[in-house]
């Protein structure tokens, strides 16, 4: 348990406010920027943390990355695909910046923070001209004003993560739905996973910082918030005396927000006094993201997630017996080193056996120093592949028979903007967190409304406005 202040000092935070004054003033400074965003709803609240300081130092966004004098790649290294993507993207920029000498890019996030990644970079990007962790985001005006004054590389990646940072310029992407980070980091080490590498051991905010922030954002009508957390279930066991997650929750909603959502539950924490404040706390929206990355109790174990097949079974039980209207997704992670052809089978009738509304599946991505990188038996791609694509149809069926069940019924649905098809069609979020389409006017964007549900397709449901 943690026993001194962890926070970046007020003087810290004061001295980059400086440098993003002072950067508004720097002759021939980059005026328009572009975020792109790879990853989690984690780094997409960074990205809006880092707009919103590049804001407060005078500039504004391009609609386009070719068109930005300053392009920030907030970059993820999950797998190997995210961060190939990133890499790939990043080193196309080169071609533009052949034509705008002037143009700066950055790196940041997570695949930066990776040991010796910041090397490869100065090595073989010789045209990024800023690289800095999720460690030091509150340093970005510092970095940048370095950069744009001496025009030299500036890469600044903090071997340790243990801070936390309060107070930063947020710049929002909706005006109804809100992030709030409740925790960073993360201290269970599942034998797959960079993150806590990455992010470092789990640091809590304080329930008084959450909840000045939730109020806030309560006042300026904001409908439906989303508390994030790589494990969410153990906010507030690095800090003595903190408030538990539930009752945590329980305050949260007595600031009057409509609804509340929380990303991500790890099995093993989930508590049943958790489960009681689902079934009792009507601003909780009825959806738990519950990942369960295997039906197997041999790779659970590999995978150190530390609970069985039989104990999450069991605890879906008493969420379903508690709150039956709550609909279940979760994560599933094929290929894992080791998996034998019984243990996948297993992973199938769990799906079965819960019926989730839906899942993000993954082939195992091995991820140099971790524990699973050392593991025997790698499975051949196309076994992988063949795995990957069995899990998906039974999820498939299994989201048709979840979203068949909603047929008839009436949904409060937040209305977040107009349907990709067609200007008639609005589009928004039921609680159960699946999307809705339905006909109405744009007046009703932002708000929660009744929609009665009258079919469903592969990924959605189709509805009625009752308003
Ligand atoms: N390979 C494949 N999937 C992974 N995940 C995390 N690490 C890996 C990896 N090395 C998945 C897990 C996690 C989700 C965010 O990403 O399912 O829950
Ligand atoms: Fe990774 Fe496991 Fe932590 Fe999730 S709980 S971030 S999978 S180590």
């Amino acid at each position: 348990m943690r026993e001194e202040s962890i926070r970046v000092s007020p003087e810290e935070m004061e001295a980059q406010r400086r440098f993003a004054l002072d950067f508004r003033s720097l002759p021939g400074r980059p005026q328009t920027y572009h975020i792109v965003t790879y990853g989690c709803q984690m780094n997409a609240h960074d990205s809006e943390k880092l707009a919103g300081m590049l804001e407060e130092m005078g500039m504004t966004p391009a609609p386009t990355r070719e068109e930005a004098d300053f392009v920030l790649h907030n970059t993820c290294c999950i797998r190997d695909n995210a961060e190939r993507k990133a890499l790939g993207n990043v080193t196309w920029l080169k071609e533009i910046k052949k034509d705008r000498p002037e143009m700066l890019i950055g790196v940041c996030g997570c695949m930066v923070q990776e040991p010796g990644m910041a090397e490869k970079i100065l090595r073989q990007y010789p045209f990024v001209d800023v690289a800095f962790g999720t460690g030091n985001i509150h340093k970005l005006p510092e970095l940048l004003f370095r950069a744009a004054d001496t025009r030299r590389r500036v890469v600044a990646v903090p071997r340790e993560q243990s801070t936390l940072i309060e107070g930063l310029p947020i710049r929002r992407e909706s005006p109804f739905q809100s992030y709030v980070t409740i925790m960073y980091g993360c201290n269970n080490f599942c034998s797959y996973c960079i993150v806590p590498y990455v992010r470092g051991r789990e640091r809590s905010r304080s329930a008084d910082d959450i909840l000045r922030e939730v109020e806030a954002l309560q006042k300026q009508g904001v409908q439906e918030i989303m508390l994030l957390g790589q494990n969410v279930n153990s906010y507030g066991n690095d800090v003595p005396f903190s408030v538990t997650f539930p009752r945590l929750l329980r305050r949260v909603s007595e600031t009057g927000i409509p609804r509340i959502r929380f990303m991500t539950s790890h099995p093993k924490d989930l508590s049943d006094e958790l489960i009681q404040e689902l079934a009792e706390n009507k601003a909780l929206c009825r959806h738990l993201h519950l990942p369960v990355q295997s039906g197997s109790n041999p790779v659970l174990a590999a995978m150190n997630r530390r609970y069985t097949r039989e104990s999450y079974l069991e605890k879906v039980e008493k969420i379903r017996a508690a709150a039956p209207d709550i609909g279940l997704t979760t994560d599933i992670i094929v290929a894992f080193p080791g998996e034998t052809d019984r243990d996948f089978e297993d992973t199938l009738e769990l799906v079965k056996a819960v019926g989730f509304d839906s899942a993000f599946t993954f082939i195992y991505s091995l991820r140099v120093n971790t524990r699973a990188a050392e593991m025997p038996g790698r499975i051949d791609p196309a076994v992988a592949t063949e795995r990957i694509q069995r899990l998906i149809a039974l999820q498939d069926e299994m989201t048709q028979m979840r979203f068949s069940e909603m047929i008839g019924k009436q949904e409060e649905v937040l209305v977040t903007g107009a349907s990709r098809r067609s200007e008639k069609q609005l589009t928004g979020k039921c609680s159960r967190n699946i999307s809705v389409n339905f006909e109405g006017s744009a007046d009703l964007i932002g708000k929660i409304i009744p929609v009665k549900i009258t079919a469903a397709s592969k990924t959605t449901l189709k509805g009625k406005a009752l308003e």
